[in-house]
Formats: structure tokens, C-alpha cells, sequence
């Protein structure tokens, strides 16, 4: 089992309704390759935190770079995980009208993501461009 955190930026201004339907394709194809996590989308960029057995996050690697609704995917943690942080998410929005950063931080404290994960996604909810730029540059 393994743990991925990448952030990618979005190729235009993506409406909101098709981060709607990310999240509606993904929640109805992660259950087949057993993948769990979460999305965020800030600022005009994701951070999408994706667990399961290492083939499948390959795969579904492969098939994220391929997809033209963003770009510059870089991957900030990629480490083996014993277990999974979010069993029942098969892929859940975090950060949409209600949550904000602190909100966000507040539920993932909870889960366990470990100090590299929670610091990423703090950075991110603060300055999403300087956290995806780091690693693509
Ligand atoms: C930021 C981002 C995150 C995505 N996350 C997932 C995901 O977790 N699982 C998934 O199956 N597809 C995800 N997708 C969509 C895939 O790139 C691809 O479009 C989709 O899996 C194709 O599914 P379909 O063949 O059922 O249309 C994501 C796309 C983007 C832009």
C-alpha cells in the first residue's frame, strides 16, 4: 500500500461543474482499482491525495497525465502507507463552499496523514502556486 500527494495545475479556468465531474468519474472508478482519498482545488490548482496498492496508483497515474483538464503534475510525497487514512472516501472534495483552509486542516488532522502530508496541504491551502511550481520547476 502506498501513499501519493501531487498538485497539477488546471489548463484554463476550469468551471466548477467539471470539478463536479472529476470527482463524480473518479468516485465511480477508484472503487475498481481500489484507490481512496481526496481532491482540493484552490486557486486555480489541484492537490489530490490518493491511496492504494502501487500498480493501481500507477495506472492511475498514467491515466491522470494524459488528461488535458491540467497540467505540470508534480508528485510531493510518494512513501508506503501500513494503512489506509481514508477507507470510506472514494474520492471526496475537500475545501468546496463551507470548508475553508483551517476546516480542512481540522478534518485531516484526524486522519493520520503524517507531519509531510498535513505541512503540503497547509502550504498548499495558503499559497497553492509556490507549492506546485516547487517541484515542476
Ligand atoms: C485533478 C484530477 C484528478 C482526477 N482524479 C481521478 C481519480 O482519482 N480517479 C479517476 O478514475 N479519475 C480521476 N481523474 C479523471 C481521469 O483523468 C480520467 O479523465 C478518468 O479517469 C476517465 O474516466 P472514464 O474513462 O470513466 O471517463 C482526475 C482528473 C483530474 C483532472
Amino acid at each position: 500500500m502506498e501513499r501519493i500527494v501531487y498538485t497539477s495545475r488546471a489548463r484554463t479556468d476550469l468551471a466548477s461543474d467539471e470539478v463536479f465531474r472529476i470527482i463524480e468519474t473518479s468516485a465511480r472508478n477508484n472503487p475498481a482499482r481500489d484507490v481512496t482519498g481526496f481532491l482540493i482545488f484552490n486557486q486555480n490548482r489541484f492537490l489530490q491525495l490518493v491511496e492504494g496498492e502501487r500498480q493501481a496508483l500507477d495506472e492511475l497515474l498514467g491515466v491522470l497525465k494524459r488528461d488535458p483538464r491540467h497540467c505540470d503534475l508534480a508528485i510531493h510525497v510518494r512513501e508506503p502507507a501500513i494503512k489506509r487514512c481514508f477507507p470510506n472516501w472514494r474520492m471526496r472534495r475537500l475545501g468546496s463552499a463551507s470548508e475553508g483552509g483551517a476546516e480542512i486542516l481540522h478534518i485531516l488532522a484526524e486522519r493520520d496523514i503524517g507531519p509531510q502530508c498535513m505541512q503540503l496541504v497547509g502550504e498548499f491551502l495558503t499559497y497553492s502556486e509556490v507549492v506546485s511550481q516547487k517541484r515542476s520547476a
